[in-house]
């Protein structure tokens, strides 16, 4: 407990400096919750079911603590679902949980559903995990990409590419495991990266960034009749040379990383009165966001002569300072995203012109080194996986230093899957609480980003 509290203290001063050398004028009236560091870890343990247990993982390899990453982040109920993607060889589960609140501040993961839905090969098990998303009405959306070992010499797809559905509503944590069709999506190059939830009256979508190194594109997954399509964009999709370089607490790295964050605006009448939601994209290395309208996603027509299907439908919204992996969008529209290169966490509110609209919320070069992903919990809270991912890539982790945190901050923002439902009568309801966190958040933190 101590040492949260000295944690918290110092990433607050960190933080506060930062507010004071990049802000002339403020009201510090109206300040919002900083990022804080609530958990983090120089190297990842599980709870292991014996002792026995855990020397057999570690003896035959299976657990490389090294080797395990944190990469994406969930909330339901009281929990945290992390994922560790099984790059390297000895990640015991890929799928995890942890309390939202404990004292301790470097939990113990446990993993989820359960040990054994965690076996690697076994193809009723969880393989490989980059994202999982839950959607409003309580369905964990799990994207296992069925290969292993995608950053050693020998990547192994041991099972098909699928998504994997849990109703966490029940209890049960069962789970639907829906392959996709090797002629959509191959096991042999995919690499599903991350997702958002579209629940609409007709079905609900899922829009899958796939970051294949050799045909990277945006899947969309129909739940009702489990079909799937891919659709491309060279130009949108894949990375460009100008930012394959990182440079980050000393360390450089060069990745050439296609189409990796995506998020999903609020609902919107278009012209014709149907109701559209715009899709936000970008790739790692890459300075450009990009938006597209979902109901073009959802035209499987346009699947059909397989390249460069998207082009006449993508804007380009303009550039960012830095790179960024993951983003995520609250029910408002408003876009968290990071800033590798300049250690930033940053936002855009989505009516406003995007060249101009970014904000900077938090930088800091000890504390903010690679963000990963955001969630938002059911209080108004924003939490981000920071994990230092340029060490991991170079196969440089150091198990002296704190190399994994978790960020959380009052934002007064809810998912973008609890956004107004523009076609059903309860549109009103249960909306605005946030609103006014959101409001004091654009008093407190407005400058413009260089
Ligand atoms: C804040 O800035 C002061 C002076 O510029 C410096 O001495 C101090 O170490 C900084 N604190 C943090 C936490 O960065
Ligand atoms: C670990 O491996 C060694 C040989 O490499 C063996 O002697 C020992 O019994 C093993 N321990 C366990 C717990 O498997
Ligand atoms: C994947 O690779 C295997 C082994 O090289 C090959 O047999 C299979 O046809 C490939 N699958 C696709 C969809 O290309
Ligand atoms: C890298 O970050 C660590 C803290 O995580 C810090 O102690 C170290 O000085 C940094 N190194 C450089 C070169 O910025
Ligand atoms: C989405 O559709 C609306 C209505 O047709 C249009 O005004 C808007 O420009 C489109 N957005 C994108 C990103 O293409
Ligand atoms: C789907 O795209 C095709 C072009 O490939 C277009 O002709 C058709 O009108 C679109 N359908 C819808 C519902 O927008
Ligand atoms: C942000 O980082 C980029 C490198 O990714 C650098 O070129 C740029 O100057 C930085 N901008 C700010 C405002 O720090
Ligand atoms: C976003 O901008 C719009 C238009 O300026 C404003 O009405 C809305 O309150 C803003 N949202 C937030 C969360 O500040």
């Amino acid at each position: 407990m101590m040492l949260l509290v000295f944690l918290i203290a110092l990433a607050a001063a960190a933080a506060q400096n930062d507010t004071q050398t990049a802000r002339t004028s403020s009201t510090s009236a109206v300040r919002r919750e900083q990022f804080r560091v609530i958990y983090e870890w120089t190297y990842i343990d599980y709870e292991w079911e014996s002792q026995e247990q855990q020397k057999a993982f570690l003896n035959t390899s299976r657990y490389i603590p090294q080797n395990v990453l944190i990469s994406g982040i969930n909330f339901y109920g009281e929990s945290l679902f992390l994922t560790m993607p099984r790059m390297l060889d000895g990640v015991p589960a890929t799928l995890a949980t942890i309390p939202v609140l404990q004292t301790n501040t470097a939990p113990k993961l446990k993993p989820f559903p359960s040990w054994s839905d965690n076996t690697i090969g076994n193809c009723n098990a969880l393989q490989f995990v980059q994202n999982v998303e839950i959607d409003r009405n309580g369905i964990m959306w799990i994207l296992d990409n069925g290969r292993v070992g995608t950053l050693t010499p020998t990547p192994d797809p041991k099972c098909p590419p699928s998504i994997v559905l849990i109703d966490m509503k029940s209890g049960k944590n069962e789970m639907e495991r829906i392959p996709f069709p090797p002629e959509i999506v191959n096991p042999n190059t995919t690499y599903l990266n991350d997702l958002v939830v579209d629940n609409r009256g007709d079905g609900d979508y899922a829009y899958i960034t796939d970051n294949s190194a050799v045909d990277p594109g945006i899947i969309i997954f129909r739940r009702s009749d489990k079909k799937s399509w891919k659709l491309r964009d060279s130009q949108s999709m894949m990375s460009v040379p100008e930012a394959t370089f990182f440079r980050i607490n000393g360390t450089n790295v060069n990745l050439p990383v296609n189409i990796d964050g995506i998020a999903l605006g609020p609902q919107f009448k278009r012209n014709d009165d149907k109701v559209d939601r715009t899709v936000y994209y970008s790739p790692l290395s890459s300075f450009n966001l990009y938006a597209i309208n979902a109901s073009v996603l959802r035209n499987e027509s346009l699947a059909q002569n397989n390249k460069n299907d998207l082009r006449p439908y993508v804007v380009d919204l303009g550039t960012k300072a830095s790179q960024t992996d993951g983003m995520k969008m609250d029910s408002t529209g408003v876009l968290f995203f990071g800033l590798i290169g300049n250690s930033t966490i940053a936002e855009w509110n989505s009516t406003t012109d995007f060249r101009t609209g970014q904000r900077t919320i938090a930088r800091d070069p000890t504390y903010i080194q690679w963000v990963d992903r955001f969630t938002f919990d059911d209080r108004g809270n924003t939490y981000v996986v920071v994990n230092r991912l340029f060490n991991f890539v170079k196969q440089q982790v150091s198990l002296n230093e704190i190399n994994y945190r978790i960020l959380k901050s009052f934002t007064g923002s809810k998912s973008y899957v609890f956004g107004d439902d523009l076609t059903s009568e309860s549109q009103y309801s249960a909306a605005s609480i946030p609103m006014v966190g959101a409001s004091l958040l654009m008093v407190a933190f407005s400058f413009l980003l260089a």
